[in-house]
């Protein structure tokens, strides 16, 4: 959720700030903000909406609507620029802020600074405790400019820095008395050669530069300047100077960290010569599932996979005497989560519970230590998930987390990490992430069945094939995608749309009715076909479009029948299948036809035309599918 940026060098610091938050537009935002060191002062400039009307405040300069729905155009990044002419200074805090406390509005706006303007701060997250503070101070006679939670932050720091003269302590002293999750920045007059940064549950990474140095949010705003990066951790400060970065934990004691190389390049986070970062990322899934299995898939002399193997192995022991699998994860993983509910029941004869991450962590759920459990995270940030985690391990359960962020805060807190190998996702909407995860997920079953000896080698060994062979089968999908669009160009203002699927393909329905919602705002849900009967098809009229998954040759006669119950009350019907012969004739008014695969891993394929029908409906009802409404990439609050 939302943005910080610092930068301390020798360049000015206005168009640095600015246009690496342009690069963390993809979090979702309200409103954004700079505070630059002059030389002289701290310079605050703030205002609601996009980063261009914050470009358009400092500069004067009026963009035409027109440029303004072009993303990255060399008008928006000239003006970018052409802010370093009016706010002057090597050294500032910016951020993009999606509101928690306070409407979205200039005021609201960061940075926050102290009542004499010689103290600034951003700040992502939420302080939990900042009504009592907030009471407290105003009670001395402090005066608040905004409704954030945020400001108490800037006003104790100004307390506690008048009480010690030492800009360092005072912030340590702050974040002592601070309840809630924080990624903070912190500039001070006094100190016109450092920024401060400090974090708790939110993310913050620090770019490593010559002659200058960096923090941020997430690392796509770093590659223009460089590749080496401190993952702040939890509970941990850096201070960055121009030359060197020092770094300590929350009792102010030094650390030694590593530094870590980024491997990916900056065409991995931009668009690449296409429209959007959704369909890009979407095209990517050959590649992502390719990287992901490749150096998992241990082959024999003969080179036929015979096994599985994942980097971080620490845990064959207690897969082999689990009794359970449990897993807590959010949205798109979450929908992963019961993709490998099946899987697992199928592949390794294992049972498996699966919660919704923000359910979970408020039940009172019965946990043994011999269950393994496991959290799924794209972003390995998200707040409910990082709970749900922390439950588990105070209950001295085993943690396996998938997640596609190293460095993140699951991939740290975790007893073992397997990495979905997808490369950045920039979309709010998940497509890469997820079929990543369903992959690993497969993988996983694949290796606890053989460990567990419910999975006979040459069934492994079929599974593991047959998973080499899905990145070509989602290229023909992809391929063929001019079938979707034309759909979606007849289907995209249905009133309502439903997904309906049994067993592994119920999973994909919620998955793709997400998906649809998310980016097109289209009222779409997901039933087992089976349930229909029980109330849903009651909804059902000629303005509802029903999308049937089919991937399991057994039960075609019974979502047959379900196709025909809700044709001949007028909706329309599209069925995603890997039906080659008649099974839907009749019956559907669209046959998607995916390549043939088994239905244990067809959840691989039948995702994908779903995902490029909710692309192009978003497209053709006007909507920009990078960032939809009220949405935000990474979810770090309640
Ligand atoms: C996916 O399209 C969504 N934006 C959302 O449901 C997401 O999957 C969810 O917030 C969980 O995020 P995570 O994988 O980063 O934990
Ligand atoms: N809670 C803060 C606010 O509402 C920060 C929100 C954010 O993370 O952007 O201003």
């Amino acid at each position: 959720m939302c943005g910080i940026v610092g930068y301390v060098g020798n360049k000015n610091a206005t168009p640095v700030l600015i246009k690496a938050l342009k690069k963390l537009e993809y979090r979702g935002y309200d409103s954004a903000g700079v505070a630059i060191y002059t030389g002289e002062e701290i310079l605050v400039q703030k205002a609601k909406g996009k980063l261009l009307n914050l470009a358009e405040k400092i500069t004067g300069e009026i963009i035409p609507d027109q440029v303004k729905k072009q993303d990255f155009s060399d008008t928006e990044m000239a003006l970018y620029d052409k802010t370093g002419d009016f706010i002057k200074g090597c050294m500032g805090i910016g951020h993009t802020r999606w509101a928690t406390h306070g409407e979205p509005s200039d005021l609201n706006s960061h940075p926050h600074t102290n009542m004499d303007g010689s103290i600034s701060i951003v700040h992502n997250g939420i302080i939990e405790n900042y009504a009592d503070l907030k009471a407290k101070l105003q009670a001395q006679g402090i005066v608040f400019k905004s409704q954030t939670d945020t400001e108490v932050v800037v006003h104790l720091l100004d307390q506690k820095y008048k009480a010690s003269g030492d800009i360092f302590k005072a912030v340590i002293e702050t974040l002592h008395v601070l309840e809630g999750s924080y990624a903070i920045g912190v500039i001070c007059k006094d100190y016109p050669d450092r920024i401060i940064a400090a974090r708790k549950e939110s993310p913050l990474v620090v770019g490593i530069g010559k002659g200058e140095n960096f923090i941020a949010s997430d690392v796509p705003a770093l590659l223009e300047h460089t590749r080496d990066v401190y993952y702040l951790g939890e509970r941990e400060l850096a201070v960055l100077y121009t030359d060197h970065v020092d770094l300590f934990n929350f009792d102010g004691e030094k650390i030694i960290k590593q530094p870590s190389h980024v491997e990916w390049d900056m065409d991995a986070a931009t668009k690449g010569g296409y429209e959007h970062f959704m369909i890009k990322e979407i095209h990517e899934q050959p590649k992502g599932l390719t990287d992901t299995m490749r150096p998992r898939i241990v082959k024999d002399a003969s080179g036929k996979p015979v096994d599985v193997y994942f980097e971080e192995n620490k845990m064959d022991e207690a897969w082999k005497k689990a009794s359970r699998v449990v897993i807590t994860a959010c949205g798109t993983a979450y929908h992963a989560g019961v993709v490998a509910k099946y899987a697992f029941e199928k592949i390794a004869r294992m049972k498996v519970d699966v919660d919704v991450a923000s359910e979970f962590r408020y039940r009172d759920p019965i946990l043994d230590p011999s269950d393994i459990f496991m959290v799924i995270s794209q972003s390995g940030e998200t707040a409910d998930t990082l709970s749900a985690l922390r439950l588990a391990k105070e209950q001295g359960l085993k943690v396996v987390a998938i997640t596609n962020c190293v460095g993140s805060t699951v991939s740290r807190e975790a007893d073992d990490v397997i990495y979905t190998l997808a490369g950045p996702e920039i979309a709010v909407a998940s497509t890469k992430a997820y079929t990543t995860q369903l992959l690993c997920l497969f993988l996983l079953a694949v290796k606890a069945g053989k460990l567990r000896g419910t999975l006979s080698d040459e069934e492994a060994t079929k599974l593991l094939c047959e998973l080499e062979s899905i990145p070509s089968k989602i290229q023909e999908i992809l391929d063929g995608k001019d079938v979707i669009q034309k759909f979606a160009s007849q289907q995209f203002n249905k009133d309502k749309i439903f997904y309906i699927g049994r067993q592994f393909d119920s999973a994909t329905s919620l998955e793709s009715a997400l998906k649809l919602k998310e980016v097109s705002y289209m009222h779409s849900e997901a039933f087992a076909a089976g349930e229909l009967k029980h109330g849903p098809i009651a909804l059902i009229d000629p303005a509802t479009l029903v999308v049937a998954i089919a991937s399991e040759p057994k039960l075609y006669d019974k979502i047959g029948s379900n196709m025909v119950e809700v044709k001949s009350r007028g909706a329309t019907v599209m069925v995603i299948t890997q039906d080659s012969g008649d099974a839907f004739e009749g019956k559907a008014d669209l046959v998607c036809k995916i390549p043939e695969c088994s239905s244990t891993l067809a959840s691989l394929l039948t995702v994908i035309p779903a995902q490029l029908f909710a692309y192009y409906c978003a497209i053709m009802r006007g909507y920009n599918p990078d960032k939809p409404r009220n949405l935000a990439k990474s979810v770090t609050v309640e």
